[in-house]
């Protein structure tokens, strides 16, 4: 390939096609092809599995089957920020189911979903490692502690 076809070429792709290139014929090669692609492309889009399933020679209905059934995939694009509520024993006793309500009220998506705006996805875990501060939640790396409904608005605000 010419330099400046090479220029026109997504390196995603690029990237995708060496991966593809490096599994072919290998058994038990789906799952890690599919965590790989996500790590290239931050979620699996339904291209991208189309194209797993041609380069490993695997029916696309299979790669779409596992892509679907393991948590860790995901076929939607995650949010510019990603928020994680912790439900864990500590925050729970301590009202996290509330500001959990809170925020999903706020904006409009449930545990996994990421709104509309494409500015938050929002996850459900089960402990941050700061109890202490409970009840919490977790903005990209930034830890919001000690967290009560009325203050959830003002910290969302704070991310664009
Ligand atoms: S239980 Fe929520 S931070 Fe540990």
């Amino acid at each position: 390939m010419c330099d400046v076809c090479q220029d026109l070429v997504d390196p995603k792709e690029t990237k995708l096609a060496e991966l593809l290139a490096g599994y072919a014929g290998q058994k038990g090669a789906l799952i890690p092809v599919l965590q790989k692609a996500q790590e290239i492309y931050g979620y699996l889009p339904a291209d991208v599995l189309r194209r797993v399933g041609r380069g490993l020679k695997i029916p696309v209905a299979r790669v779409y089957g596992v892509a679907t059934f393991y948590a860790q995939f995901r076929l939607t694009p995650m949010g510019r920020n990603v928020l994680r509520v912790c439900l864990g024993t500590a925050c729970h006793v301590r009202g996290g189911a509330k500001v959990l309500e809170t925020i999903e009220q706020e904006l409009g998506v449930k545990d996994g979903g990421t709104t509309e705006d494409q500015r938050f996805t929002l996850e459900i875990v089960a402990c941050i490692g700061a109890c202490g501060l409970a009840p919490t939640m977790m903005i990209n790396d930034q830890v919001h502690g000690r967290l009560t409904p009325d203050k959830v608005g003002g910290i969302l605000a704070q991310y664009e």
